[in-house]
């Protein structure tokens, strides 16, 4: 049987990202150009911005991933591209790259969920086994996923408001730390003690859903009462104190769920799946759970890639999808 070699593609945020992925899980070549340093003096993504550099970025992106992965177009059975969820602007560079390549190469195209490229980033390292579930945990998603088969998704809780990246980024923002503000919280939550009595939002006895800024909030407003009286607070304390809300929570809920469905996988996803304490937490209580393996991918397939994008895209293109050249970028598209 001949080898299936998929070209991914993704920009529906601040990393212009192309790979070439043979036969859905090994990896030929993942090449990400990130514009984080652009971004950071503004303390976030700024969108226009964000378009301009994918525009700059894709064409030389997708030309290294080729060349990396030592394949040309005649080679590509399949392009698998981020429809969305994301910034509408950045999605459509990468959305129109892969339609103008599909179209002038008469390759088909596959349009792939950013969120379903997240958890098959998992299938880079393992097979998949089902049922599993996926803690998916980004700056735009907190979600638990449920998975009885390939590309079959079943969001069974997701958060309220916030999402637990989204919660990093503005604690880190309170505490004057870079953008993106996840790593150095979690760099300084080690060299802290979670001293702080910070809330966590457990909402219904039955909910698998999250809500995160309660506690942000709460952060801020104990910050601020501090500087009030004169007291200083010590960041690390506070990361610490931070971290620790957000981790009991998502591990809680993420054992609670896995045992109620009867998973034999859990799968960490997202950008937040390189946070170290989170890491270090679900694999201490994972050990002492019987049957049921937990999968966490390396930290650069964590963080957003297209290698995921591809990996997602072979499943998809194997089940028969095909995206027609009517194919568009939608900023909150559903999994
Ligand atoms: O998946 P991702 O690269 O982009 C989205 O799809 O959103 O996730 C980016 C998010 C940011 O909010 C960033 O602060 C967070 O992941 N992040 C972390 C860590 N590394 C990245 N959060 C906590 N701890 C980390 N080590
Ligand atoms: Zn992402």
């Amino acid at each position: 049987k001949k080898d299936l070699i998929v070209l991914g593609i993704e920009t529906s945020c601040d990393e212009t990202a192309a790979a070439i992925i043979k036969n859905g899980t090994e990896i030929l070549s993942n090449i990400v150009a990130s514009q984080i340093d652009s971004h950071k003096r503004f303390g976030g993504v700024v969108p226009e911005l964000a378009s301009r550099h994918h525009v700059e970025q894709i064409t030389v992106v997708i030309e290294e991933a080729l060349i990396k992965a030592e394949v040309t177009f005649e080679d590509i059975d399949a392009i698998a591209v981020t429809e969305g969820p994301g910034l509408v602007g950045a999605l459509l560079v990468g959305v129109n790259a892969a339609k103008a390549i599909s179209f002038a190469r008469n390759i088909p195209l596959v349009g792939v969920h950013h969120i379903a490229g997240h958890i098959y980033a998992n299938r880079l390292m393992k097979e998949m086994a089902f049922p599993l579930l996926s803690l998916v945990v980004s700056g735009g998603h907190t979600e638990l996923v449920l998975m009885k088969e390939h590309g079959e998704f079943e969001v069974i809780g997701e958060t309220r408001d916030d999402a637990a990246g989204e919660a990093y980024d503005k604690v880190a923002r309170t505490l004057n730390l870079p953008y993106p503000g996840g790593p150095h919280i979690d760099r300084l939550a080690h060299e802290g003690i979670p001293t702080i009595d910070l809330p966590r939002a457990w909402l219904e006895e039955d909910s698998f859903d999250f809500s995160f800024s309660g506690l942000k909030s709460a952060v801020i407003n104990t910050l601020h009462n501090a500087e009030q009286k004169g007291m200083s607070i010590d960041p690390k304390n506070m990361a610490a104190s931070f971290q620790e809300s957000v981790i009991d929570v998502l591990v809680t809920k993420t054992i609670k769920a896995a045992k109620e469905f009867h998973v034999k996988q859990v799968l960490l996803s997202g950008g937040v799946a390189a946070n170290k304490g989170l890491r270090d937490r679900l694999e201490k209580e994972f050990a002492e759970i019987d049957g049921i393996e937990l999968l966490i991918p390396p930290l650069h397939l964590c963080t957003d890639n297209a290698a995921m994008i591809a990996a997602a895209g072979s499943i998809l293109f194997e089940k028969g999808k095909r995206s027609e050249y009517s194919l568009n970028a939608n900023p909150s598209l559903d999994i």
